[in-house]
């Protein structure tokens, strides 16, 4: 590490009803990992959009190299050297990955023509670091949202910048392209680049960050060295209180049967799925990515057709065709993907809450209007989504606030199948207990929960039972009482055979 690049300092930026930051000094060295936390809505990526050239602040002042300069637009961040892996990606979905690499300066030929050849290897060239498989012509509508999100990173690499700031970039990441991504972070603080880490995942920051800077509500409650300060600390200090039980489990009194999944088979990707859930039980899904288990809750709730199998819920057989069949049946899925799938960003929070896609269907008798605004206040409470009032467009509410909407949609609906994909991906360690106690509650009123999550110290800590799947197949069936993190990878990576003859019993 050397000398300081950049001073923030007396940093206030309101928006109306908000104040978003207060005073907030920051600074960055050359070469060094700097990572910024804080709960959701503390004001991390209004800082670093302040540095990135899309806020203005209303006061205080930016230093680069000592002199001060105004940042007025993203043209002038990127003149400065400032480029930023946006939280919610901000790429055209109809060009290709190697057109949003390149979006605005897209290599010529001496005619004044686009130089396909040059810009499809030069993307290639930073895809490849990256890890990123597909063509580099693929439109990016068409990606994954991993995939998407290595365009992003790439997109910012390739501007060699000297600061890079990464807001949440491992959110949609599995754990190798996270660790691509880390040698990549190793690479350019060798060549002094200072590198913004904004991340919910503190394990993380211990791999890769040297200092920490902490916001809560808007203002700086602190600044460390990493090596120099704990994870308890730093959750003190972000959550302003001490969280004594990550895990608030309580187990809740096994009812009747409410999901029976029999040999569910599609394509190549489920092989002879069986599985069972009763009311009042959690049962998480573990599995490494590609193992099947979006696959799995996908099928389950009728977004994609499976070739064999039955479904009953509630001890009756359910045909499940389409989403509606599976809503008709008493399933809701909560998924991954919130940012393409759930909100309507121009919308406010309570009609996203209520209306918004689901308009039809709510009306067929899950929602009273009348009871509308009692119902979305109570989610918006019960998930401590930070909004001024429930008609603050969702847009305007930071990322983890806009990914507790999405669930707070799905929590006003009554159902007897919950199934929650990823759940807590982007939100922050306090809000994540609050989401934890909605899932005992819901438990408890008798509906049986699937709790898809990479996160093993979630699954163990909140399931009753855990399933295991791989390759399309299910591996083992886990009491909550015998299940390690070990066990699991064990059955996750097929190091021990598959204990299936428990499985649906
Ligand atoms: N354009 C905007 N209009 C109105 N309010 C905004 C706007 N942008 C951010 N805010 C508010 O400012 C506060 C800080 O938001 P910010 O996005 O910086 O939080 P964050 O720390 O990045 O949270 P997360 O972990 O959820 O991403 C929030 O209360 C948010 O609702
Ligand atoms: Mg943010």
């Amino acid at each position: 590490m050397s000398g300081t690049i950049l001073e923030m300092k007396g940093i206030c930026k309101s928006f109306p009803g908000v104040k978003a930051l207060q005073d907030v000094d920051f600074d960055l060295r050359a070469g060094e990992v700097h990572a910024l936390v804080g709960e959701n809505g503390a004001g991390k990526s209004t800082l670093m959009k302040i540095l990135s050239g899309v806020y203005r602040p209303d006061a205080g002042e930016i230093r680069l190299h000592s002199k001060v300069v105004s940042i007025t637009s993203p043209l002038v961040a990127q003149a400065h050297g400032i480029s930023i892996i946006h939280q919610e990606r901000r790429l055209f979905p109809a060009l290709s990955a190697a057109e949003n690499v390149f979006a605005g300066r897209l290599p010529r030929t001496s005619a004044g023509l686009v130089d396909w050849e040059r810009l499809n290897r030069q993307a290639k060239e930073y895809l490849d670091l990256l890890g990123f498989q597909p063509d580099v012509r693929t439109p990016v509508g068409e990606l994954s949202v991993a995939n998407q999100q290595l365009v992003e990173i790439a997109k910012a690499l390739s501007m060699n910048p000297k600061i890079i700031i990464m807001d949440e970039p491992t959110a949609p990441l599995t754990d190798s392209e996270t660790e691509q991504l880390f040698a990549i972070i190793r690479q350019l603080k060798a060549r002094h680049v200072a590198v913004v880490y904004i991340s919910h995942r503190l394990d993380e920051l211990r791999q890769i960050c040297d200092r920490v800077t902490i916001l809560r509500d808007g203002r700086r409650v602190g600044h460390h060295l990493v090596a120099e300060v704990s994870n308890s600390e730093i959750v003190r200090a972000m959550v302003g209180r001490e969280i004594v039980e990550r895990f608030p489990k309580v187990v809740a009194p096994r009812g009747p049967l409410v999901l029976r999944v029999k040999d569910l088979s599609q394509k190549k990707r489920l092989k002879n799925i069986s599985f069972e859930i009763h009311r009042g039980e959690v049962v998480g899904l573990a599995g490494l990515v590609g193992a099947g288990r979006t696959e799995l809750a996908r099928c389950l709730f009728g977004v994609d057709p499976f070739d064999q199998g039955e479904i009953e819920v509630a001890g009756e057989p359910r045909r499940i065709r389409s989403i509606q069949d599976a809503l008709k049946a008493g399933i809701a899925l909560a998924v991954e993907d919130r940012k393409r799938q759930g909100l309507v960003l121009s919308m406010s929070v309570r009609h996203n809450v209520t209306l918004a896609s689901l308009e039809k269907i709510s009306r067929l008798g899950w929602l009273r209007l009348g009871a509308e605004q009692e119902i979305v206040q109570k989610q918006v409470r019960d998930l401590a989504v930070k909004t001024p009032h429930i008609d603050q467009l969702v847009g305007n509410l930071s990322g983890g606030n806009q990914q507790k909407v999405v669930l707070a949609k799905w929590l006003a609906k009554q159902f007897d199948v919950l199934i929650l994909d990823e759940p807590t991906i982007g939100i922050d360690v306090g809000s994540r207990v609050e989401l934890y106690e909605l899932i005992n509650d819901l438990a408890k009123s008798g509906v049986g929960i699937l709790l898809i999550s990479s996160d093993l110290p979630e699954v163990l800590g909140m399931s009753d039972r855990i399933l295991v799947m791989r390759e399309g197949s299910l591996v083992a069936d886990l009491e909550r009482g015998e299940a390690t993190q070990e066990l699991i990878m064990q059955y996750a990576t097929g190091s021990v055979d598959a204990r299936v003859e428990r499985c649906g019993r």
